[in-house]
C-alpha cells in the first residue's frame, strides 16, 4: 500500500532522530511491501529562519494532506537562542501549539513502559524497578492553560501577568472517552488526575469523567490529585494503567513518567483527533546541547513511528515488528549513552543515533 507521511524534522536533535526513525520506516516498507511517500514540512526555529514564521499556512495545509505526520522536536536554548527574543506567538513552540490546534489533536497518548533490559537505568529504588511498570498517559492537548487568554499589563508600574485555564464539558468528555476506550484494551483502570481540591476546572473535570465512566462499568475509575500523582509515580508506578489528565498536568507528569523509564529518550507519543490522522513525536525536547553530535537516543522517535503505523495506518504487524526490534536491540546490549546501566556499562555496545536507527532496522 501507498501512504503519505509528513516529516517535521524540526530543530536541535530533531533531524538526527527523525532520520534514524525513517531508516526504520524504510525497512518496514521493504519488508512488508509498502511505499511511504515522505514529505518534509518546516516547523519551529528552522521555519522561523526560512520564512519568519514558526508554522506557515502552507505547512499546515501540507500536514493536513498527509495520512500521518512524524515529528522530531522543535525549539532551542531558551536563554541563548535569538528565537526567544521574538514575541511569544512567533517562537518555535507557538508553531507546535498552532499545529495541534489546527489539526484538532486533542488526545495525546504517552506510553511509559520500563523495559526489563533497562531496569538498571531506572532511577527508582531497586525493588520498585524490579516490579516494572507499564502505563499510558492520556493528556488533553488543545485546551486548558496552553490555549486560554493571556496578557501582561502594568498596574501603577507593577507588572502583572495572567493566564487562564478554561475547559468546557465537551473537551473533557472526548478525551475521557479516549482514555476509557484505551483502558478497555489494557488492564481496565483509569486514574483521572486533577486538582479538584482547589480548581473549578478540575471539579468540572471530575464530574464529566464520572459521567463518561457510566458507559464503562467494566473499567475501574479512581481520582487522584496531581501532587499526589507526582509522588505516586516515583513511589509505585506499577499501580497505574491509564492516567487521564488535562494539558499542563499532563505535560509535567509525562516528563516524570518518561524519566522513570530510564531516559526521556525512550518515551514516544501520539497526538490524535477524531479521525485516523495523528502527529507522532518523542516526548523529549530538542536537546540543543547535544544536537549534531550523533549521540541522541532515537528510540522514542522510532517507537513514535510504531504508534503511527498502528494508530493512523492500522498496520499492527508492522508496528509489532518495530517494537520487537527495539526490544531485541536492548537485549543485544546495544545502547545510546543515556541508557547505559549503572553497572556493567563496559559490557554494552555504545552506539550513536544513526547506528541505533540502523540496529533497529536490521532487526526487522
Ligand atoms: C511537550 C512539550 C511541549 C508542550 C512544548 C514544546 C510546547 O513540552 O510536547 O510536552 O509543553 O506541550
Ligand atoms: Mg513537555
Amino acid at each position: 500500500m501507498d501512504y503519505k507521511i509528513g516529516v517535521i524534522a524540526g530543530d536541535g536533535i530533531g533531524p538526527e532522530i527523525t532520520d534514524a526513525a525513517w531508516t526504520v520506516m524504510t525497512k518496514v516498507a521493504q519488508k512488508f511491501g509498502h511505499h511511504f511517500e515522505r514529505t518534509d514540512i518546516l516547523m519551529g526555529g528552522c521555519s522561523i529562519d526560512a520564512t519568519g514564521e514558526p508554522l506557515t499556512d502552507d505547512a499546515i495545509a501540507s500536514a493536513k494532506a498527509q495520512d500521518a505526520v512524524l515529528m522530531g522536536s522543535i525549539g532551542g536554548n531558551t536563554s541563548t537562542s535569538p528565537w526567544y527574543k521574538l514575541p511569544p506567538d512567533k517562537r518555535p513552540e507557538a508553531g507546535l501549539l498552532k499545529l495541534r490546534k489546527s489539526l484538532g489533536l486533542f488526545a495525546n497518548l504517552r506510553p511509559a513502559y520500563l523495559y526489563p533490559q533497562l531496569k538498571e537505568s531506572c532511577p527508582l529504588k531497586e525493588a520498585t524497578a524490579d516490579k516494572g511498570f507499564d502505563l499510558i498517559m492520556v493528556r488533553e492537548l488543545t485546551g486548558g492553560l496552553y490555549f486560554g487568554k493571556r496578557h501582561t499589563e502594568s498596574y501603577n508600574g507593577v507588572l502583572q501577568a495572567t493566564d487562564t485555564l478554561t475547559y468546557n464539558e465537551n473537551e473533557i468528555r472526548r478525551v475521557a472517552v479516549k482514555a476509557f476506550d484505551i483502558a478497555r484494551k489494557r488492564r481496565k483502570k483509569v486514574t483521572s488526575v486533577d486538582k479538584a481540591n482547589v480548581l473549578d476546572s478540575s471539579r468540572l473535570w471530575r464530574k464529566v469523567v464520572e459521567e463518561v465512566w457510566a458507559d464503562y462499568p467494566d473499567v475501574e475509575l479512581e481520582h487522584m490529585l496531581v501532587d499526589n500523582c507526582a509522588m505516586q509515580l516515583v513511589r509505585d508506578p506499577a499501580q497505574f494503567d491509564v492516567i487521564l489528565t488535562e494539558n499542563m498536568f499532563g505535560d509535567i507528569l509525562s516528563d516524570e513518567a518518561a524519566m522513570i523509564t530510564g531516559s526521556l529518550g525512550m518515551l514516544s507519543s501520539a497526538s490524535l483527533n477524531e479521525t485516523k490522522f495523528g502527529l507522532y513525536e518523542p516526548s523529549g525536547g530538542s536537546a540543543p546541547d547535544i544536537a549534531g553530535q550523533d549521540i541522541a537516543n532515537p528510540i522514542a522517535t522510532i517507537l513514535s513511528a510504531a504508534m503511527l503505523l498502528r494508530y493512523s495506518l492500522d498496520l499492527d504487524d508492522e508496528a509489532d515488528a518495530v517494537e520487537n526490534a527495539v526490544t531485541k536491540v536492548l537485549e543485544d546490549g546495544i545502547r545510546t549513552r543515556d541508557i547505559l546501566p549503572r553497572e556493567g556499562a563496559d559490557k554494552m555496545t555504545i552506539v550513536g543515533c544513526k547506528a541505533m536507527g540502523q540496529a533497529v532496522a536490521d532487526r526487522i
